[in-house]
């Protein structure tokens, strides 16, 4: 992971749906700027999900400075498409037609142009070149891409391709072609795929990897996400003898003080969840270890299960610092929330006060 962090120019984040390519885009974002790197995390779906992640009520078409060296955007077709006709000489086209019904002449005329323009912009933002005193915006090291799932990522970033084979000359053929030069090359490109420790995303994950490969497109490896932390480890052994008899607990308890809240039966549920956990636990390990079987020696990591959720820039920069080792100025990507939505923090703080609330009381 991190001789990706520190390489690659643009990292495809995807895998079977809600299983956190957008929170895991945000992370690995976070973590490459916390080690230097000048870092673009963009979505293309429309769906505002990295907004909240960095603080944010929204994300647009502009690159919006989310944290020290990390910029964010959502990348907008309409946008892309008005950007695309100025660069080729469209515009008076654009100027002929009212918007709407150029839109739709282009749609109908060449679908998949849409997903076109997407990898296009991506595409752009990751070759961009430092334009000294340009005004526009700057370059980057890394584009952090929050991609389509598993089942629609090779279609989709194929679509220049697709769409250039209509054309064997010309602009749209020659950006088809850097398109494909830098999505092919292993030494810029890496695709990275998300994975829960369940039954189905396992599978579609060995699938999802064969296909990409089968594509031709470089798989760098596998993020394992929401992995239930194993707590008790060898201690798990004593489980089924406290619950037959839960009096060792309640002695302990007892010598804690908590004694007059936990009897016998609350000592039992307590048991029972922690069986339960750990039979999680084991579950999860035996499908990490299939999945690390299948995956044949590609690189994964994992990532804890967060209780709370994930709902903002602490939680992205909690997960950040997994993906890298811990040191100095690591996963420092994100810059203070009250720098950047003051109502946010505001709930935040009003969120830890009640959390030290109730935890004095
Ligand atoms: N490590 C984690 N611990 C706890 N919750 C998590 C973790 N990672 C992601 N989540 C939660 O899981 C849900 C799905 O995550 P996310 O939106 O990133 O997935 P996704 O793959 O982008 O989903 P979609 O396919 O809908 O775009 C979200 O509610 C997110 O907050
Ligand atoms: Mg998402």
């Amino acid at each position: 992971m991190l001789k990706v962090l520190d390489r690659a120019r643009l990292l495809v984040v995807t895998g079977k749906g809600g299983t956190g390519k957008t929170t895991v885009a945000a992370s690995l974002g976070v973590a490459a700027a916390g080690r230097g790197r000048r870092v673009l995390v963009a979505e293309v779906e429309g769906r505002q999900g990295l907004a909240g992640l960095f603080g944010r009520g929204e994300l647009d078409y502009r690159e919006a400075r989310v944290g020290e060296r990390l910029h964010a955007l959502a990348v907008d077709p309409d946008e892309s498409l008005r950007e695309y006709l100025a660069r080729y000489g469209f515009a008076p086209l654009a100027r002929l037609l009212t918007w709407a019904n150029l839109n739709r002449f282009i749609t109908a005329a060449a679908p998949g142009l849409g997903d076109v323009l997407l990898v296009g912009k991506v595409w752009e933002a990751a070759t961009r070149q430092v334009r000294p005193g340009s005004g526009g915006p700057g370059a980057y090291d890394l584009v952090v891409l929050d991609a389509p799932p598993t089942g629609r990522v090779v279609p989709f970033l194929r679509a220049p391709e697709t769409v250039a084979e209509l054309a064997r000359v010309g602009p749209i053929r020659h950006q088809a072609d850097r398109v494909k030069d830098l999505l092919d090359d292993p030494e810029r490109t890496a695709v990275v795929l998300t994975c829960l420790p369940e039954e189905l995303p396992v599978a579609e994950t060995l699938e999802g990897v064969a296909a990409l490969r089968e594509a031709g497109l470089p798989v760098a490896g596998v993020v394992a996400n929401r992995v239930t932390g194993d707590r008790l480890g060898g201690r798990a052994a004593r489980l089924p003898a406290l619950a037959r008899d839960p009096g060792p607990l309640a002695a302990a308890a007892a010598g804690a003080g908590a004694g007059a809240e936990l009897d016998r039966a609350a000592l039992g549920t307590l048991v029972e969840e922690a069986r339960d956990r750990q039979r999680l636990v084991t579950r999860e390990r035996r499908l990490l270890k299939e999945l690390r079987a299948g995956l044949d020696g590609l690189p994964m990591v994992e990532l804890p299960f967060l209780a709370g959720g994930v709902a903002g820039p602490e939680e992205v920069r909690a997960l950040a610092g997994h993906l890298v080792p811990a040191g100095p100025g690591a996963a420092a990507g994100v810059v203070e929330e009250q720098e950047l939505a003051p109502d946010r923090s505001g709930r935040d703080q009003a969120r830890r006060a009640a959390g030290a609330g109730s935890g004095g009381g």
